[in-house]
């Protein structure tokens, strides 16, 4: 049984006063012990954050890291500075670092050899762009992706995938259930075919893309679903603590202090 896993991802967003502010608030809610929920804030709230949530049952990841272990790299962060930081999760290969940073698969798959070396659980993300999906290429793409990212890669007993087309991030246009869940059983096919049907049957799978409270119920039913990346909607706490509810009722989740 694969257990869910509710990731936020904050972008470039939030002060020091407004992370804290946030995680005070999602941290008087309550969830079922069947996901786990992890945030990951920019690297500049990293180290209050880990305080803040020391004994607290959520998890801190990091957005990115470099694959080099340390030396003259101005402005990159390493694995271990991520690790002191209490980040069990870094998140790889996001569309973003691929489209505006220009980050490839080579470097990507450096990344993530570094992370599982570390013992940070990277999220390797992939997903298509609108044009490559409207040309019937998605699943070239995303092997293309799973499999140059996971090149070398001999052990990924402890990595997951997030599936995040590209034409639904922040586009407030997700993919229909059917359309991720045919995706993700594509990814899990390729691990069986690389791997081992053990180490598939093993792996987590996310969906990102325009997640929000109300969709967030449909995306989870589907067999191959994990989990969800979400940008937008886990910038609020109340909006992110229903999501974690997969409930858009407003009483579905509880406010009492842990
Ligand atoms: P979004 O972003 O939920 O705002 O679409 C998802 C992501 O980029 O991880």
């Amino acid at each position: 049984m694969r257990k869910q896993l509710i990731a936020g991802n904050w972008k470039m967003n939030k002060v020091l006063s407004e992370a804290a502010t946030f995680m005070i608030a999602l941290q008087a809610k309550h969830w079922p012990e069947d996901r786990e929920v992890l945030i990951c804030p920019p690297f500049t709230s990293l180290h209050a954050l880990s305080k803040e949530l020391e004994g607290s049952k959520i998890f801190l990841g990091a957005q990115n890291m470099h694959f080099k272990e340390n030396g003259a790299f101005t402005g990159e962060v390493s694995a271990d500075m991520l690790l002191d930081l209490g980040c069990s999760y870094v998140i790889l290969g996001h569309s973003e670092r691929r489209q505006v940073f220009g980050e490839d698969d080579t470097l990507i798959h450096n990344k993530v050899k570094t992370a599982l070396k570390k013992g940070i659980t990277p999220i390797l993300c992939v997903g298509e762009t609108s044009e490559e999906r409207r040309a019937g290429d998605t699943k070239q793409i995303v092997k293309m992706q799973v499999l140059h990212g996971l090149e070398e890669v001999h052990d990924i007993e402890d990595l997951v995938i997030a599936y995040e087309p590209v034409w639904a991030i922040g586009t407030g246009e997700n993919a229909t259930p059917q359309q991720a869940e045919e995706v993700h059983a594509y990814i899990r096919s390729l691990i069986y075919g690389k791997y081992s049907k053990r180490v598939a049957d093993k792996l987590r799978i996310l969906y990102g893309g325009s997640v929000n409270p109300a969709n967030v119920k449909e995306l989870m039913a589907q067999e191959d679903i994990d989990g969800v990346l979400v940008g937008g909607s886990s910038l609020d706490a109340e909006k992110f603590s229903k999501l974690i509810m997969h409930d858009v009722s407003e009483n579905s989740f509880s406010t009492e202090n842990q």
